[in-house]
């Protein structure tokens, strides 16, 4: 079954220079872009989209670096988006990453690491309608 998955290129990876050839693997990956922007989170709003690591110790570390530059916000498609995609970025923690993910190419620490992907179909969703509207999506 074609869902969606949400990602964001982080930050660091947007300051690097390193948008279009992480747009570039996802596509290749055969994931089809249905809405894609590029934009600077308030500490609020980064805040808000990561409340779920609010009692973890890095929130307040985390809150301040999604919200320290511009980000590529972006919904894909595919079929078994969530979990195939997850293969594509790699571990969290890039130094456990395989060899070929984006987070093995691209991040720089645990912190750092460049991409997020949702972690099931249902913040999929909830990811993506934080991000966008109706209208943004084809
Ligand atoms: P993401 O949500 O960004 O796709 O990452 P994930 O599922 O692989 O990892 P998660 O446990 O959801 O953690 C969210 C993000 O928090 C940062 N983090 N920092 N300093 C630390 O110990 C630490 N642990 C996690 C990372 O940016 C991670 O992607
Ligand atoms: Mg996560």
């Amino acid at each position: 079954m074609r869902n969606i998955t949400f990602t964001m290129i982080k930050p660091e990876a947007v300051e690097a220079g390193n948008t279009g050839a992480i747009l570039n693997r996802m596509e290749e990956a055969g994931f089809r872009i249905l809405a894609l922007k590029k934009v600077h989170l308030t500490a609020e709003r980064a805040g808000l989209f990561y409340e779920v690591h609010k009692e973890r110790p890095f929130y307040g570390e985390l809150v301040e670096y999604m919200s320290g530059g511009p980000i590529i916000a972006a919904i894909l498609e595919k079929d078994n988006a969530v979990a195939d995609f997850r293969t594509l970025i790699g571990s969290t923690n890039p130094e456990e990453a395989d060899e070929g993910t984006i987070r093995k190419e691209f991040a720089t620490s645990l912190a750092m690491n460049a991409v997020h992907g949702s972690d099931s179909d249902e913040n999929a969703n909830i990811e993506a309608n934080f991000h966008f509207s109706e209208e943004e999506r084809f």
